[in-house]
């Protein structure tokens, strides 16, 4: 192998020390998963990728692999520095064009380097994969539902180094000026079911009324959504650690978009759903999380607040074309929510993960 692999430290800003490099760097994982997918629109911002890196709540570190001073390849390893966290995030990209020279086996021992000296004894990424030829052979999680290719590069890869499959994400895209009509009236009809209910839209920063209730949502977010049988790290939120999100999405260019459901007798917000808009309005919006707290479901509130989203959008920024929403294939009900609104599959995402000793 001929290539150079050094550690990137975290520039402070894309313009200072180290910033082009990692601006080169988000451009070369952004070819990387327009060469899986087929299409280039899910690519990254590198501010809003800096912004992210720059998490208070993780620790972040980078490895790059150079030739001939290319950035041909690249480790980020996330270490969230939760009490009595025991995750790591490695992922590890390679240009198509530089692959078979043992860089990415390489870079994930850096960062399985990185997660071990950080104490951390499972290993986790969640790299994009093709989508399956009829008739080939496929890697099936434990959820049994969804499959990537066995063939597909990165599986092979993740396979070989002792990674398995947990759960297969579905990637969905939703058009939001055709797919108008429907969300209109699938909202209306949620408002209707929803009655001891408000829908509350609101963008960028969160209003101080709703810190609170902001927290507690995000807190239950890794809880309630259906992780498989991975292992999944409890995450504490409070009214500060939403006021560091929301600072760190207007740092990185960020546009957030929430539509929330007020619970009338209480008072409380009892679901929410967040979007992500980065400076490029050409490109399509980045759903978040999306959550309803188990005691207020089956009231529509995630049609509710989906479709209060679609709108909030629309309206604060009519050039964004669309959506793009990650979930787990095995959640039947969210899909069935996406499925209903219009969002239609364009790829897909495998949750792995490595248990050491
Ligand atoms: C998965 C990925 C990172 C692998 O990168 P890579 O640099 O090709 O990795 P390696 O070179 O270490 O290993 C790839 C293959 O080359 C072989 N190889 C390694 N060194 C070699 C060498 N010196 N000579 C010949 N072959 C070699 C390996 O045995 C491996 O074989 P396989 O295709 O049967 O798995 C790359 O395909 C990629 O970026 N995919 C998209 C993103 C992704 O899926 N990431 C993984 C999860 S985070």
């Amino acid at each position: 192998m001929d290539a150079e692999i050094a550690e990137l430290p975290l520039p402070a800003s894309l313009e200072a020390e180290g910033g082009a490099a990692f601006a080169e760097m988000v451009a070369m994982t952004n070819a990387v998963t327009a060469s899986v997918l087929g299409r280039s629109d899910l690519a990254g911002e590198p501010a809003a990728e800096l912004a992210e890196a720059r998490d208070p709540y993780s620790s972040v570190r980078i490895a790059l692999a150079r030739l001939d001073g290319r950035i041909v390849g690249r480790c980020l390893a996330v270490v969230p520095l939760e009490e009595g966290s025991r995750t790591a995030e490695v992922e590890v990209d390679v240009l198509p064009e530089a692959r078979g020279q043992g860089i990415g086996s390489a870079l994930l021992a850096w960062g399985a380097e990185v997660a071990g000296s950080a104490g951390r004894q499972v290993l986790q990424c969640w790299p994009f994969h093709r989508a399956v030829v009829p008739g080939e052979e496929v890697l099936v999680p434990p959820t049994a539902a969804g499959a990537v290719p066995a063939a597909d590069a990165g599986a092979r890869y993740l396979s070989r180094h002792g990674w398995r499959l947990g759960q297969v994400y579905r990637v969905s895209r939703i058009e939001l000026s055709e797919a108008r009509a429907a969300t209109v009236s699938t909202g209306r009809a949620a408002r209707e079911a929803a009655s001891d209910y408000d829908l509350l839209t609101w963008t960028g920063a969160t209003p101080p009324e709703h810190l609170d209730d902001l927290a507690l949502l995000h807190a239950r977010m890794p809880i309630d959504a259906p992780q498989s049988d991975l292992a999944v790290d409890e995450q504490e939120w409070n009214a500060d650690r939403v006021l560091s999100h929301d600072e760190r999405n207007s740092r990185g260019g960020i546009l957030v978009v929430t539509a929330a459901a007020r619970h009338r007798t209480s008072g409380r917000l009892v679901a929410f759903s967040t979007a992500y808009l980065g400076t490029d309005r050409s490109r399509p919006a980045d759903q978040g999380d999306t959550l309803v707290l188990k005691e207020h479901r089956g009231h529509r509130l995630g049609v509710l607040v989906k479709a209060g989203l679609h709108e909030e959008i629309e309206r604060v920024s009519p050039e964004t074309p669309a959506v793009v929403t990650y979930n787990a294939e095995e959640n039947r009900r969210m899909l069935a929510v996406n499925e209903a609104i219009g969002f239609r599959a364009v790829g897909s995402v495998g949750v792995w993960e490595k248990r050491t000793p």
